[in-house]
């Protein structure tokens, strides 16, 4: 499939069904590497055994907290991508209750179908329709697709995360990432 050909698909966004957990599973564990910030050095094999191990906790989530709503955009042949939504989130300084995009995701192969548009559309409806008024979301400043594609929908930034590194005389320079042979090869193991 050409990237070109993408865009004729029609797109429904709709709640995950049980037997495509597995997917949801190894596609967030595939993508999140995407999510490590540029400035730290942690291999991405250790943070995707990790990322695997703490989809249980969500798994648990998605079936016993009716706040917790897993969204799968699809097309007529297959899934192309989640989002997870946290509708119980509260915003730290004003305590409002708002909703959370946890987790986000579309298949490479889809990138620029338009599905993460659909699948954030609909995260807003249904945040609205339980009685909320925001929906929010972290990006990692290094990862600029999720960021433009926040900014076209109209998502303002509302908060920088700062990092600094600890030594024994105090502040250090964040280290940065790893050589490539510490990194997950192929094109999924890409840094954007
Ligand atoms: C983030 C994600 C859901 C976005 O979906 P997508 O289908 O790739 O998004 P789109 O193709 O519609 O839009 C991305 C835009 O960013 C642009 N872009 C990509 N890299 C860029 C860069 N380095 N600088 C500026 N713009 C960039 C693309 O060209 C595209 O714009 P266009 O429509 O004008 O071509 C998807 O890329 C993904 O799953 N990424 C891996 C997981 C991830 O990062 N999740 C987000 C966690 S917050």
């Amino acid at each position: 499939m050409s990237p070109s050909e993408v865009p004729s698909r029609r797109i429904e966004v709709r709640e995950v069904r049980p037997e495509e957990i597995p997917w949801v599973r190894e596609l967030a564990v595939r993508s999140v590497i995407h999510g490590i910030p540029g400035s730290r050095d942690i291999p991405a094999a250790e943070v995707q055994r990790r990322a695997d191990q703490e989809f249980g906790d969500l798994e648990l989530a998605f079936r016993t907290d009716p706040g917790f709503r897993i969204l799968v955009a699809a097309d007529a042949h297959r899934p192309l991508g989640y989002l997870m939504l946290d509708l119980n989130h509260r915003e730290a300084s004003t305590g409002e209750t708002q909703a959370l995009i946890r987790d986000l995701a579309i298949e490479p192969a889809a990138w620029g179908s338009r599905a993460v548009h659909a699948l954030v559309r609909q995260a807003a409806r249904l945040a609205y329709q339980h009685g909320l008024r925001y929906l929010v979301g972290e990006v990692t400043a290094a990862n600029r697709r999720p960021l433009v594609v926040a900014q076209r929908l109209g998502f303002v930034i509302e908060r920088h995360q700062i990092a600094v590194q600890c030594g024994p005389e105090g502040l250090l320079p964040m280290p940065g990432r790893p050589g490539p042979d510490l990194e997950v090869s192929g094109p999924e193991g890409c840094q954007e």
